[in-house]
């Protein structure tokens, strides 16, 4: 079975159904990942272009070496090198790239919606690699791939997310993901960064952490985004820590063998302690290495789609 659509814009819409597939496809790809031979022929003739508004290590890095893995031409734009930096618009850079035969452009935009915009644009087909406060469909996706492989499957867990809801997309995406897959998701964090609304999504919602860790099968901790605050959100990093931040008190009062997640980039000694980060719950760098997997797998089925 293929992907039916021409883009992966967030996991609103996303189905269970289609989730499976992608983690799927991702489990059986992982392999080449610790071959000696990092090379497989799913990509081969496609053409990917990264186009990135917005710093990234992980996840600009893990999508172009995913295309390389699997012999796509793979490329990239960063906003400071393209003519955006001369007043081009979105429209007109993708129809650009669609005129050079691109296959996939993957995007990460500061303004939520943008690669929405440039879906309805282009013949070629959009990942969303992070836009403003909206959605990160593949971070969501590698975090359920993780808890999968050590859980053996996300039906009823409890996933307690913690930190800077407001402007975390990746916050927003895990919370269609992991509700659509049947697991039950706790936002915690101050009440100054919790979206509005937010009785109306399908979380639970409190500023209490140590409620929403207790007795979670998963503990995700979220970076402060600092350069989304205009300030007055939090008195200071300190205090953030002492009320707001993951250590081993707290990580204690999660079930026994409760996982430690976090997106990344980390604030060591901010939003998770030092210790905690680095010790045996911790699963962030395998969080990167699904990373890698499902990106191979989210690009080979959109490339793919239509077949059976
Ligand atoms: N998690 C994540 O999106 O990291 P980067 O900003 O490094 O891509």
């Amino acid at each position: 079975m293929m992907l039916a659509r021409k883009d992966l814009l967030g996991l609103r819409d996303v189905s269970a159904q289609e989730i499976t597939l992608i983690l799927d496809t991702a489990a059986q790809m992982k392999h080449l990942l610790s071959s000696s031979n990092k090379k497989s022929n799913h990509l081969t003739g496609k053409s990917i272009v990264t186009l990135f508004y917005e710093n990234s290590t992980r996840t600009r890095m893990s999508f172009e070496l995913a295309s390389k893995y699997m012999s796509a031409v793979a490329a990239n734009i960063s906003a400071s090198g393209s003519s955006v930096a001369k007043g081009e618009t979105l429209i007109d850079t993708g129809r650009t790239l669609d005129a050079m035969g691109t296959d996939l452009i993957i995007i990460r935009h500061p303004m939520s919606g943008a690669p929405h915009i440039l879906a309805k644009h282009t013949r070629a087909g959009i990942i969303n690699a992070g836009d403003g406060m909206n959605e990160h469909p593949t971070q969501a996706l590698l975090d359920m791939m993780t808890m999968r492989e050590h859980f053996g499957g996300l039906e009823g867990l409890k996933v307690a997310i913690v930190g800077d809801i407001l402007h975390s997309r990746v916050a927003r995406s895990n919370m269609w993901g992991l509700t659509t897959m049947g697991a039950k998701v706790v936002w915690a964090g101050p009440r100054t960064l919790m979206p509005p609304a937010s009785d109306k999504l399908p979380v639970e919602c409190t500023d209490c952490v140590e409620d929403a860790v207790r007795q979670a099968d998963v503990v995700m901790a979220l970076r402060i985004q600092q350069e989304r605050m205009e300030g007055g959100l939090i008195p200071s990093l300190r205090e953030y820590h002492s009320v707001y931040g993951i250590n081993a008190e707290r990580l204690a009062m999660a079930k026994p063998g409760a996982l430690l997640m976090h997106p990344g980039p980390m604030n060591r000694g901010v939003e998770v302690a030092s210790n905690i980060a680095d010790g045996d719950q911790s699963v962030i760098n395998a969080q990167v290495t699904s990373g890698v997997a499902v990106r191979m797998a989210v690009m080979f089925l959109l490339t793919r789609r239509g077949e059976r």
